[in-house]
């Protein structure tokens, strides 16, 4: 049976730096929640793996996370949600939440057309999830999926208000425009770093959901659900979080300090292969 502290730590999960995107929406709903962050920096992308793949290095994370006591876990990777989040809940005795659920159940609250955008990385349109998960919610609603890959290297280039970016939005958006859908999920950690330009190519009227913000929501929810919640104010913020990568630290330190309401100082290296 599953027993916990309510003051242990979130354990947090992507293939890299996107997953902050997820870290800081839950340091910002739920700021008493200690958190421990891994990024698989070594191995990203995700977005361009086999299932199989990406099953494997996902187990290898939930272990190592485990390793830290950690009282829940949220893959905030949306190819890994994807791929990976049903054999990690089955596997593993601890709750676990993906970033898919809350995204897809938010963009059905809000959508009057049924008509709904998704795009992602390849994985993750390619496996349909937020399809199947949306039918689920309901049957009657039209998704159609798009991956945009070449957001990911230009968030991470910090190009977010950018001549070329803007160039690369329109090319991959244009598609949605004759197609009457009012709601569009950012269905990638990187995406909502380009909401201004995701918003600007597609107009005001279709509303952008952020699964990392959902994510966070439901996560409360969660822990609230479980009496797991972390008691107020215990430990000093600058101890509240820990950061683990599986490579170049440096430029992951970096990368969170640009998006990051807390700063971060430093990232540990693991070997994640040992796990
Ligand atoms: N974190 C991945 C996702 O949300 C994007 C980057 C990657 O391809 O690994 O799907």
């Amino acid at each position: 049976m599953f027993e916990t502290k309510a003051s242990a730590p979130i354990g947090v999960f992507d293939s890299g730096v996107g997953g902050l995107t997820v870290a800081r929406e839950i340091i910002r709903q739920i700021p008493n929640e200690r958190i421990v962050y891994f990024g698989d920096t070594a191995r990203v992308p995700y977005g361009s793996k086999s299932k199989d793949t990406v099953k494997r290095y996902s187990r290898q994370i939930v272990r190592f996370l485990l390793t830290k006591d950690v009282k829940a876990i949220v893959v905030a990777c949306n190819t890994a949600s994807a791929f990976a989040l049903e054999d990690l809940i089955s596997e593993f005795d601890i709750p676990i939440i993906g970033v898919i659920k809350p995204g897809a159940k938010a963009a059905v609250e809000n959508t009057k057309t049924k008509r709904i955008g998704v795009i992602g990385t390849e994985g993750t349109i390619r496996s349909a999830i937020y399809t199947e998960v949306i039918h689920e919610y309901d049957r009657e609603a039209i998704v159609l999926g798009k991956p945009c890959p070449l957001f990911v290297p230009l968030v991470e280039e910090g190009w977010l208000h950018d001549r070329v970016t803007d160039e690369v939005a329109c090319r991959y958006l244009n598609e949605f425009k004759d197609r009457d859908i009012d709601t569009l999920i950012m269905g990638c950690t990187h995406y909502p770093l380009l909401r201004s330009t995701i918003m600007k190519t597609m107009g005001e009227n279709v509303f952008l959901v952020n699964p990392a913000y959902e994510t966070a929501n439901s996560l409360k929810r969660l822990l609230d659900e479980n009496n797991i919640s972390s008691p107020e104010d215990l430990i000093p913020k600058s101890e509240m979080y820990d950061f683990y990568v599986s490579d170049a630290p440096r430029k992951f330190v970096d990368f969170a300090n640009s998006i990051m309401p807390v700063e971060v100082e430093t990232a540990t290296q693991v070997n994640i292969e040992e796990y």
